[in-house]
């Protein structure tokens, strides 16, 4: 798979700038087929300040498993302010991404290794491609600042999360016994983006 990084708008784009795809095999961001839902703009941006850190806490506490503390929102999205990527519509939150990028110097040259950290999308908002393009987006960011790998884990039966991770090119990279503290299994998923994502 290849992707330019002019394909793809990664800040402050709206839905129908996302969709500029020059390959079939790339990442699917069409907007969606319902007639109510498309009508509607749907922007991205990434994080901009402390007022926005409340939504982004309400949203990942309604949909994700695993609760975290303001403390491990804050280590994530303070130091990587540029990897957290949000989507709203006529002005409320309807989708994030959270993610981390660890970045290291090996035998002399930069390398970086990304992590996906939390990724929601308001229920009524699935199925469209909102939790795709967010992924996309922050996977963008993460090349731009030389990163090589990415990674995170999913529970073995989140139908919908492995399916959208597959479908950009994740590999399941290791089974993770009673990963979460509900005690579900994970999968981390792994994703080479020499091989996938790079020129
Ligand atoms: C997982 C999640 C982010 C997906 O968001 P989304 O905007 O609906 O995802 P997309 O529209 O980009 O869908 C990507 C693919 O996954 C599929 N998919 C999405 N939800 C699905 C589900 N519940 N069951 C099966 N497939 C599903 C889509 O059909 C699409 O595949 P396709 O193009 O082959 O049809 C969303 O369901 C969610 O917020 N879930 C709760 C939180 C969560 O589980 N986060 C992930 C933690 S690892």
């Amino acid at each position: 798979m290849s992707i330019n990084n002019s394909d793809i708008l990664i800040e402050d784009s709206k839905n129908s700038e996302a969709t500029n795809s020059s390959s079939k095999d790339q990442p699917n961001t069409q907007p969606p087929n319902d007639p109510i839902v498309q009508s509607k703009e749907i922007v991205y941006h990434s994080y901009h300040g402390e007022e926005e850190l409340e939504g982004i806490m309400q949203l990942m506490q309604e949909y994700l498993s695993e609760p975290y503390s303001i403390y491990t929102y804050r280590y994530f999205i303070n130091n990587w302010p540029q990897l957290c990527i949000m989507a709203s519509c006529e002005g409320k939150l309807i989708g994030t991404v959270v993610c981390q990028l660890e970045q290291m110097r090996i035998d002399d040259v930069d390398t970086g290794k990304g992590y996906i950290a939390m990724l929601a999308v308001r229920e009524e908002f699935r199925k469209q491609r909102i939790g795709t393009t967010l992924v996309y987006k922050s996977i963008q960011k993460m090349i731009e600042l030389g990163c090589e790998e990415v990674i995170l884990e999913a529970e073995v039966t989140n139908k919908g999360a492995l399916r959208l991770y597959s479908n950009m090119g994740f590999i399941k990279d290791r089974y993770l016994h009673r990963y979460y503290l509900n005690a579900v299994d994970a999968w981390r998923l792994k994703l080479f983006l020499k091989s996938a994502y790079k020129n």
